[in-house]
């Protein structure tokens, strides 16, 4: 079987990559330093795939740890990198540690992948890097405005080390720019962990919904949009798993290549739209509120996914309603069992 390393595969996006790379006969090997995540979600993996899981608790920004294992791994076949930190918020009040962390893991693995000759890398990268688009609909062309945070600018900057490497020969790579994940598996035994206060939508409704939380604060509602609420393009997360499984494969077919796709649905929702249909799916009502308008926010975006489409062969199946049916399921799994 074919050994692809997941960094970073014990995190909401990683976890459920590494059940798709199962599901079509990978090996998947998880590099994890549980900063961000918990280790209890491999057991959880393990319960859904009904097999162990390699997994080396290993920190991508320690070039020594790193090594030994590529030495001692020997024969990789690709590697699928999340291992990022990811607060917006967090990367504007602290950016050193987002630039070490993001940038020095990614450079550590670029290095070690072209000493071990390892060639397939699928990067986890974001549409943040389209920064305030000109328009709504964006497309891999449209240009990469300044990055609103420290965030949105490394990766920014690991697109350029990534494109720069396959320039040089060093590697083939696929660029992945997610739209907005949501959701979890529908098996209800993997999801997201936010930790402490979610910044994101549906982990904050969610914790509302179950009464972790008092309400939900819609943050503006006289955004130029039909409802006056932000529009964004919600990728239910399984779908967007399988898009890195689609990405490897066709890295396998196109040896050297280098390129970037959007990962989303293609259609825009409202956030009105987002919390009525999550109230109607689950058969629950959300105790909410509109107030001031987040700074840092843009009004509306979604992704243009033809390229994915006609290049990786990939498109969304999955509905908004299903990801937050599949997201409460998740939630009170939590409730019950964490
Ligand atoms: C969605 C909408 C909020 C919380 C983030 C990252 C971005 C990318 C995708 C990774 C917005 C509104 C939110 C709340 C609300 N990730 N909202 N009340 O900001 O679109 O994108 O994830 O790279 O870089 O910034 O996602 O889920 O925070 O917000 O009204 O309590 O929900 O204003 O319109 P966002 P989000």
């Amino acid at each position: 079987m074919k050994k692809v390393i997941v960094t970073g595969g014990a995190g909401f996006i990683g976890s459920h990559t590494v059940v798709e790379l199962v599901n079509a006969g990978y090996e998947p090997i998880i590099l994890d330093n549980f900063s961000n995540s918990d280790e209890r979600i491999i057991k959880q993996l393990e319960q859904l795939l009904d097999q162990e899981i390699e997994v080396h608790n290993i920190d991508c920004t320690k070039e020594q740890q790193l090594a030994r294992f590529f030495l001692l791994e020997g024969n990789i076949h690709g590697i699928i990198h999340f291992a990022a930190h990811k607060a917006v918020g967090e990367s504007v009040k602290d950016p050193l540690k987002y630039y070490r962390n993001n940038l020095i893991s990614l450079m550590n693995l670029i290095k070690l992948m072209k000493e071990s000759e390892v060639k397939n890398l699928v990067f986890s990268s974001s549409c943040t890097v389209y920064g305030e688009p000109d328009t709504t609909v964006v497309t891999e062309k449209s240009p990469r405005k300044e990055a609103a945070s420290p965030y949105g600018n490394t990766k920014r900057i690991s697109e350029d080390i990534i494109i720069d490497s396959s320039i040089a020969g060093d590697l083939s790579a696929a660029v992945l720019r997610y739209f907005n994940p949501i959701g979890a598996h529908p098996s209800g035994l993997i999801g997201e962990l936010p930790l402490g206060v979610p910044n994101n939508l549906v982990p904050y409704l969610t914790q509302v919904a179950a009464g972790q939380r008092e309400c939900l604060t819609i943050f503006g509602d006289d955004y130029d949009t039909p409802d006056g609420t932000c529009i964004r393009d919600y990728i239910h997360v399984v779908d967007l798993a399988k898009a890195h499984v689609n990405a490897l494969q066709w890295l396998e077919k196109n040896p050297g290549a280098c390129d970037t796709f959007n990962i989303g649905t293609g259609n825009g929702h409202s956030v009105l739209e987002l919390v009525n249909s999550f109230e109607k799916v689950n058969d629950i009502s959300l105790n909410r509120t509109i107030g001031e308008k987040r700074p840092g926010d843009v009004s509306a975006i979604y992704a243009d996914s033809e390229k994915a489409e006609q290049i990786l062969n990939w498109q969304a199946e999955l509905s908004m309603a299903d990801a937050l049916k599949d997201a409460w399921t998740w939630q009170t799994y939590l409730k019950n069992n964490w």
